[in-house]
């Protein structure tokens, strides 16, 4: 045998030795060799193509181990914009979802879809030339995303090369990244061994995996992949339907979910439903519901988009988890007014896609409405990114020597008493500013991002400068020094001088930004805003009447009562003086008339995920030309505005026939005006 044939074989089995080992590993948890054996033979493998460079190939396991780390993401244009799903949240959602299709479609036939696990993941773009993976894309805003291919090319379920003859010229292939669970539990074990942080969820673990910009970080993360999609496409006839499309995906050796189910009318799509719900516990990766999509290519193409998803398809979610645990004990805690909340701790218990130790009881006639008591058994409910809550008390196995737990007569911060108000369901502790928990929560909110936005002044940096008494009052921030940070735990002087740059950049604000990070009580963004605009500077609000304040739209009788209580508190006066005096400080808006435009008192709710802004800075954009932002629909509103996702306030608006307006229209009104 020559020389050459010989080093081909060797690579080859090297390189089938590797893939077959790294596929047992990640994609089915079960390593048949120890790591040192692996780790030789992809040494070898390294050795003999680092000597004979001219044998290295595309698909060489060795292009998967990644490379030096990046210093920052290239943003990748997407030229066919990443959508998302609209959602629907019961069989009569679905059902309303399918009648209008089949309007639209001018059809009285069932239609056919195909039924897709709704992976819980992140959505990536793969760019295909000449069956060469060339780049890989996050999905970003869906317009722009960021690239992120030396990360997915150490996937070892995303193909570097497709397979097969007469490829596309150019493909993009759309589909999920995700952590199976086998995984993501060892990838946790390993970190608590090591002392590190655990991920939430896997969905947070594959996020954080694939925005490594050490690529050998990824490489060591086990991710899996599966396709659900084509972006765009050039030199192929594209067959005629989804499901044909995943048999052609899968032919070029795209991995394909193996739970995919072809549906047509209502009845198949409610029973494919409930067949995933079921199977969902049994499945080795997590999925947080169902995807319909119209089979038909075609279909699709006449049914188009609304703003930012497709018409033709609608994702089911799986309602809220709920997981039984015990409380293990109930404390209270003391919020920026002295609010004393009851929190029970709860045996960890994972539900929805996080673990859970704690939740907030409320108030006390929550408590005892819910009849929650140390030592129950409970059930806990957790959907998407809702805060857990405790649904109810398993009585059953309720333990004789379960305790109720009284609400304390002292604050647990500062001794002082507690008081409930009349009629009120909160508990108060009374001390004010004297007591250190309201204090370290105040000063979290005065320094939080939609009040003075000081940049890197964390909860724990908070803590210990109240503490350690460095800082009583917000106007004390402003009067730390660089050596008095750096001393603090965890600080090093670098982050020190950033925070003392974040401090100083934060005293140039907004009145309603100042307003707002004062804490006054029931006065949130929204009443800061009207109460600047009607005041138009401090002093003559600090001097209103309660009859003055009450005439301020969105002030009613209770918030002129508070904003009066907080400016004739001798403290409260010294704080603001203080602060001024340190140099905080705002332009005045001269006067309202100028500022009068077409959207001058126009009404506006926003709703859903907006790609070109947040909602606070679209929020922002409306409030500067005069219109109001509230939060909730009703018929005062005068339009809504859809983002993404839009859920339940668009259906409301509907049936009160308010003006619905896209993104695109906003920034139309926006930028006209
Ligand atoms: S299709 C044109 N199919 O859900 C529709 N998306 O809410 C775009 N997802 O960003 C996506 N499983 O990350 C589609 N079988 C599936 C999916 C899926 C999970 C995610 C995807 C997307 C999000 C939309």
């Amino acid at each position: 045998m020559t020389e050459r044939k010989q080093l081909t074989q060797r690579l080859q089995y090297l390189r089938g030795e590797i893939n077959r080992h790294n596929q047992n590993y990640f994609q089915f948890d079960a390593p048949q060799i120890p790591d040192v054996d692996f780790d030789a033979l992809m040494q070898e493998l390294q050795k003999l193509e680092e000597s004979n460079p001219s044998f290295i190939v595309a698909d060489s396991p060795t292009q998967r181990v990644g490379s030096a780390p990046l210093s920052s993401f290239e943003q990748v244009q997407h030229p066919v914009p990443m959508l998302s799903l609209a959602n629907a949240f019961s069989d009569e959602e679905f059902q309303a979802f399918d009648a209008r299709l089949n309007e639209r479609l001018d059809s009285t036939d069932e239609l056919e879809y195909m039924v897709e696990p709704k992976l819980d993941g992140l959505a990536i773009s793969l760019l295909y030339e000449e069956g060469v993976l060339v780049q890989a894309a996050t999905r970003g805003d869906g317009r722009t995303g960021e690239n992120v291919t030396n990360n997915v090319k150490t996937i070892t379920a995303i193909p570097l090369l497709l397979r097969g003859e007469g490829l596309p010229n150019k493909v993009e292939i759309r589909g999920e990244v995700f952590m199976p669970l086998a995984g993501f539990r060892r990838l946790n074990e390993r970190a608590i061994a090591a002392g590190d942080k655990a991920f939430a969820n896997p969905r947070n673990a594959a996020a954080g995996s694939l925005r490594q910009l050490d690529s050998r970080v990824a490489a060591s993360r086990p991710l899996a992949f599966y396709c659900y999609g084509i972006g765009f496409l050039e030199g192929y006839q594209l067959p005629s339907t989804q499901s044909d499309m995943f048999e052609v995906l899968a032919t070029w050796g795209l991995p394909v979910c193996d739970q995919l189910l072809v549906a047509s009318g209502l009845q198949q799509c409610h029973q494919a439903y409930r067949v995933l719900a079921e199977k969902r516990a049994l499945l080795p990766y997590e999925i947080d519901g169902v995807v319909y999509k119209i089979n038909r290519f075609s279909e699709q193409q006449r049914l188009g988009f609304v703003s930012r998803a497709p018409r033709w398809a609608i994702a089911r979610k799986f309602p809220a988890q709920e997981k039984m645990t015990t409380v293990t004990s109930i404390d209270v805690q003391v919020g920026r007014t002295g609010a004393i909340t009851p929190v029970a701790r709860l045996a960890p218990v994972f539900v929805g896609g996080v673990t859970v130790t704690n939740v907030t009881l409320h108030n006390a006639d929550e408590m005892r409405r819910k009849d929650v008591r140390i030592g129950d058994t409970v059930i806990v409910r957790r959907a998407g990114d809702v805060i857990p809550e405790i649904v109810s008390v398993v009585q059953e196995k309720r333990p004789s020597t379960s305790e109720l737990f009284v609400m304390p007569e002292r604050c647990p911060a500062c001794d002082s008493p507690v008081e409930r108000a009349d009629g009120e369901a909160i508990a108060r502790c009374s001390a004010g500013l004297y007591c250190s928990a309201q204090v370290k929560e105040s000063i979290k909110h005065f320094a939080s991002r939609k009040a003075m936005d000081v940049d890197g002044l964390g909860a724990k940096v908070v803590e210990q400068l109240v503490s350690e008494g460095l800082v009583k009052t917000p106007a004390d921030l402003y009067r730390l020094s660089l050596s008095q940070l750096s001393g603090l735990q965890r600080m090093a002087e670098k982050s020190a001088s950033n925070l003392l740059a974040a401090l100083q950049k934060s005293k140039s604000t907004t009145l309603p930004r100042f307003l707002y990070a004062l804490g006054i009580r029931e006065v949130g963004e929204v009443t800061a805003v009207s109460l600047a605009d009607y005041f138009l500077n401090l002093d003559r609000l600090r001097q209103a009447s309660v009859a003055e304040l009450e005439a301020v739209p969105d002030v009613g009788p209770v918030v002129a009562q508070h904003l009066r209580a907080f400016f004739d508190l001798a403290h409260n006066d010294d704080v603001i003086s203080s602060l001024l005096d340190m140099g905080v400080h705002w332009v005045d808006v001269v006067s309202v008339g100028e500022q009068v435009t077409a959207l001058s008192g126009k009404v506006f709710v926003l709703t859903g995920a907006l790609s070109s802004m947040s909602r606070n800075q679209a929020k922002e954009a409306l409030l500067a030309l005069g219109a109001k932002v509230t939060a909730s629909v009703s018929k005062k509103t005068d339009y809504l505005v859809a983002g993404d996702d839009p859920g339940s306030k668009l259906k409301k608006a509907l049936s009160l026939e308010v003006d619905v307006l896209s993104e695109e229209d906003l920034l139309l009104l926006i930028n006209d005006h």
